[in-house]
């Protein structure tokens, strides 16, 4: 065995003795008992641990701009909605079979076919229009009718409240017999935070996340072996071709 060996072993002796001596004193500033039985007691700087691990700076709560459909339906309240759609009634049936107004007949709307209700004559606007009554469409429209769908037909403003919109959107969802399920709302700032959080690393669902990353990038790998196979084979066919 070589001096070099015995080099890196003292070497590493030294860093691991280090890296103690490291922990113990950050260890003490963190957790070093309240002398003095302060409200802090065990914690000699009440650190923001979430701050730093999330990169916000001193805690400061991020304002988020638009609160996302998903998490506004998860707190909608159907029967506000019905007060809703009082401003709607003189114009749309709710009602099974109870037929059209000045507008189509409102029962089992979401996820239904735009502008498709059997015996209404459609602007050529809204039948031309493609795609069904998602949550998301109904939210548009309903926002803005005439911004949503240039020619539109509907004489209505829209309702500008996202709340009340998507109160009137849970009142809609009852109108069926077997209802549509809200999206799902979008993780929530604290939550894309914890999940980044090195803890997380050490779990099972941090784990599979991690082995996921792995499996993607394995296989974009494996893409980018067949795209190289195949712009090699593309050469040799084309070297044949112009053999030919
Ligand atoms: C002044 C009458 C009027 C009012 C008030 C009104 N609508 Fe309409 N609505 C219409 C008409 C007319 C159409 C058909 C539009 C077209 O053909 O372009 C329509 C179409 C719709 C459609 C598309 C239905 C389909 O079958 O594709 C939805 C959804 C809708 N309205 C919801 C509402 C809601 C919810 C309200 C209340 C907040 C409301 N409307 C208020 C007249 C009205």
């Amino acid at each position: 065995m070589g001096d070099l060996f015995w080099n890196k072993v003292a070497a590493a002796i030294i860093g691991l003795i280090l890296m103690v001596m490291v922990i113990g004193v950050v260890g003490d500033i963190v957790f070093s008992e309240g002398d003095h039985g302060d409200e802090h007691a065990g914690l000699a700087y009440p650190i923001d641990l979430e701050a730093v691990l999330g990169g916000t700076a001193g805690g400061a709560t991020i304002e988020e701009e638009t609160i996302d459909l998903g998490t506004l339906l998860a707190a909608a309240d159907a029967s506000a909605g019905e007060r809703i759609f009082r401003r709607c009634v003189s114009c749309h049936n709710a009602a099974p079979g109870a037929g059209n107004l000045q507008g189509p007949n409102m029962w089992g709307v979401v996820g239904r076919d735009i502008g498709a209700y059997p015996g209404f004559a459609y602007s050529s606007a809204m039948a031309e229009y493609p795609g069904d009554w998602t949550y998301e469409a109904l939210d548009g429209f309903l926002a803005n009718p005439r911004g949503y769908m240039s020619g539109t037909a509907m004489a209505f403003a829209g309702i500008r409240g996202d709340e009340d919109r998507a109160d009137l959107l849970a009142y809609l969802q009852t109108l069926d017999d077997s209802q549509v399920p809200f999206p799902a709302p979008a993780p929530s700032e604290e939550e894309v935070v914890e999940d980044a959080t090195l803890e997380n690393v050490f779990t099972e669902e941090g784990a599979e996340a991690s082995a996921a990353a792995i499996e993607s990038i394995e296989n974009i790998e494996d893409q980018m072996d067949a795209l190289d196979d195949a712009a090699a084979d593309g050469q040799v066919d084309d070297a044949e071709d112009n053999g030919n």
